[in-house]
C-alpha cells in the first residue's frame, strides 16, 4: 500500500493574507468549504492577527463562524499570542498554529518583537491550549533565507525548532518563507533539525518564488518528513516578507506526491474545482 504523506491546505489563510483587495467574507467561506470537499485533514482558516497589520484576516471570526465543517477535518488558526488565542478559542478553532522566526530581522518586521520575546508571548497560550486540549502547531519563518538578514545558520533553525517543540508544539513546520530554497541548501538545514527533532514532528512549508518547491518537498521526503503545506492555486505570500510569492500550489503537490508513489486521499477532481475558484480571487500582481 502507498505510503500517505498528509498535505495541510493553506489558501484560506497564507493564501489570501496577501491579497490587497478585500476578498468578501462570502468567498472566503466558500474557499474553505470547496477546500473542506475535497479531504484534507487540515485547513488553514484564517488567522487573529492585528486587523491593522494584516487587513484581508479581520473578518476571521466571520469566516470561521460561516463555514461547514466536515467531519475528519480540522480547522487550524494562525494566533500570535494569548489575545489571538482567545479569539480562536470562541471561534472553535480544532488546532492553533504559533509562529516564529530563525532570524531576528524577520521576527522584528513580522511580529514585532525578538525571538526571545516571541517564546515568552507563546508560552502562556500554548499551556492554556495544552489545558484546554487544544493541538498547536508551529512555524519556523526563515528556515532558509531571511529578507532582511540573509541566509539563515541552520543550527538557528535547529534551536528555535527544538524550543517551539519543548514549548508544547507537536508539529513545527519549517519555512521557506521566501522561496529561495534550493535542494541541497534544504537538505543541509534538515540534516542539522533532524540531529534535534525527528522527522515526525516537522512539516515542510516551501514558498514557490523560485520553482523549486517541488524539488524542495522531494529532498524533505527522502529526508523522511510527511507533511507538507500547500496553498490552493498557488496563491500567496507574507506581507512582512519582501518578495515572497505563494505557496506551492496543492494541485501540483498533490500529482507530484502521486508521481513519486505516494498516497495523499485528496479527491482531485474537487481540487481542481477549489483551485479554480482560489484563483479566481486573485487581484492583479
Ligand atoms: P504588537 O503591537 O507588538 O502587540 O503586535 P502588543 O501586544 O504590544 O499590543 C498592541 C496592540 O495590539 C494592543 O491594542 C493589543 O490589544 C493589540 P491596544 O491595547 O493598543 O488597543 N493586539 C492584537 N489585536 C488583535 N489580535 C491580536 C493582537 N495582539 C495584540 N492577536 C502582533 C504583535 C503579533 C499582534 C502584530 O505584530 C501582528 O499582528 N503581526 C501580524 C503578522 C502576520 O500576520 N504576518 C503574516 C502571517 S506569518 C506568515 O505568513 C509566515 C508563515 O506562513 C510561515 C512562512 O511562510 O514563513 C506562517
Ligand atoms: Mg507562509
Amino acid at each position: 500500500m502507498a505510503e500517505f504523506v498528509r498535505i495541510h491546505e493553506m489558501g484560506p489563510r497564507d493564501g489570501l493574507q496577501n491579497e490587497k483587495r478585500l476578498i468578501s467574507t462570502a468567498d472566503k467561506i466558500r474557499l474553505v468549504d470547496l477546500l473542506s470537499a475535497c479531504g484534507f485533514e487540515k485547513i488553514e482558516v484564517t488567522s487573529f492577527v492585528r486587523a491593522d497589520w494584516v487587513p484581508q484576516m479581520a473578518d476571521g471570526a466571520e469566516v470561521m463562524a460561516g463555514i461547514t465543517r466536515r467531519p475528519g477535518t480540522l480547522y487550524t488558526v494562525l494566533t500570535p499570542n494569548v489575545r489571538g488565542y482567545a479569539a480562536a478559542v470562541s471561534a472553535k478553532a480544532d488546532e492553533v498554529a504559533v509562529f516564529a522566526s530563525a532570524s531576528e530581522g524577520f521576527s522584528h518586521r513580522n511580529i514585532n518583537c525578538s525571538i526571545a520575546e516571541s517564546f515568552q508571548r507563546f508560552a502562556p497560550m500554548i499551556d492554556s491550549a495544552r489545558r484546554e486540549g487544544i493541538p498547536v502547531r508551529a512555524y519556523v519563518s526563515c528556515a532558509v533565507d531571511c529578507p532582511f538578514d540573509g541566509p539563515t545558520p541552520p543550527v538557528q533553525v535547529a534551536r528555535v525548532a527544538t524550543e517551539l517543540h519543548a514549548l508544547g508544539c507537536g508539529e513545527v513546520a519549517l519555512a521557506d518563507t521566501i522561496g529561495t530554497g534550493t535542494p541541497d541548501r534544504v537538505a543541509a538545514m534538515l540534516d542539522v533539525v533532524l540531529e534535534r527533532l525527528p522527522a515526525a514532528h516537522l512539516a515542510g512549508h516551501f514558498h514557490d518564488t523560485n520553482g523549486r518547491a517541488l524539488d524542495n518537498i522531494a529532498v524533505s521526503l527522502e529526508k523522511g518528513l510527511r507533511v507538507f503545506d500547500a496553498a490552493a492555486g498557488g496563491l500567496g505570500g507574507c506581507p512582512y516578507a519582501p518578495g515572497a510569492e505563494g505557496n506551492v500550489a496543492t494541485g501540483k503537490t498533490v500529482d507530484h506526491l502521486h508521481a513519486l508513489g505516494f498516497e495523499t486521499r485528496i479527491d482531485r477532481d474537487r481540487l481542481s474545482e477549489a483551485e479554480d475558484f482560489a484563483r479566481s480571487l486573485r487581484g492583479p500582481r
